[in-house]
């Protein structure tokens, strides 16, 4: 099966291949946005997997396992390079896909850090995300690791996604249990919040209203994008193509509120949506 899909990738027209995108669900299409918008000419396949939707909570051996058989599908159609636009998938997953993929691959942590630090005034950082992400300790460990001396604090706020799931995004009810989840953060004078998941930046409206002005709010989908042109123009895999790229959609649950929220996440017309079968690895 790996020897057909690197096969299936070696044959394919490389520049004139699609990008891959994945996430759990329709929160990476936040990525695919910003991809779309620098990059205007690529066109992506994008892979949510809605029906095991969250990955947050469940064990790292599960979040690897789903998350190979998404690479596993986006190979099959003949990708050239892959984004794993989901923090917890790339929290968990990535460094064995570095070991073992046959495109370039990337994921979201070392971008996100990278913005977090553009500002050399970033000192005391607070991290929201999944349980799997907090847990696994990467978005600490990146940080440390590009500079001293940080303070870190990372708060599992796995409410979050189902609230925006919901779209109760401006409800009173989702500004209390932002509040609460904020307070220990606030306690230790963050100086920047990172948006440690692909949900979140919809609630940037929310968060502003809460947090004093001068505490910056990081999310990384402008920055993904950025680091995916990079490693295109060092691969020599961007597109010849001229005019605006396509866009598939695949989601593992077809489902009318998935539709309705990919709107949302990606603020323009989604297409056709399809619905992908995953094999299991
Ligand atoms: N996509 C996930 C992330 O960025 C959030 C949703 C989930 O838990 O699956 O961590």
């Amino acid at each position: 099966m790996v020897d057909e899909i690197r096969w299936i990738a070696r044959i394919a027209p490389v520049n004139d291949a699609s990008l891959g995108l994945f996430d759990s669900g329709v929160g990476g299409l936040t990525v695919v946005r910003a991809v779309q918008d620098l990059l205007p000419g690529e066109d992506v396949i994008y892979l949510g997997d809605t029906a095991r939707l969250p990955y947050g909570s469940k064990s790292p051996e599960t979040i690897r396992q789903f998350a190979a058989e998404d690479v596993d599908f986006l190979l099959g159609k003949g990708v050239k390079a892959i984004v794993v636009a989901c923090n917890t998938a790339t929290a968990h997953a990535l460094p064995e896909f570095w070991k073992n993929c046959p495109v370039p691959i990337m994921g979201v942590i070392e971008p996100g850090v990278e913005a977090a630090l553009a500002n050399p005034d970033a000192d005391r950082i607070g991290i929201i995300a999944t349980r799997g992400t907090i847990g696994s300790h990467a978005y600490q460990h990146e940080l440390a690791t590009r500079k001293r001396g940080l303070m870190i604090h990372g708060i599992a706020t796995p409410l979050l996604v189902p609230l925006i799931e919901e779209n109760w995004i401006y409800e009173d009810v989702t500004k209390e249990i932002l509040r609460k989840y904020l307070e220990p953060l606030m306690a230790k004078g963050i100086d920047t919040l990172m948006l440690a998941c692909t949900h979140y930046p919809l609630l940037i409206p929310l968060l502003t209203e809460i947090l004093p002005p001068d505490v910056r709010l990081v999310d990384s989908a402008t920055t993904c994008a950025e680091h995916l042109k990079k490693m295109l123009e060092e691969k020599d895999l961007l597109s010849g193509k001229t005019g605006e790229g396509k866009l598939e959609i695949y989601l593992t649950d077809l489902s009318e509120q998935f539709e309705e929220l990919a709107k949302r996440f990606l603020r323009r017309p989604t297409g056709k949506v399809r619905r992908a079968v995953l094999t299991a690895g």
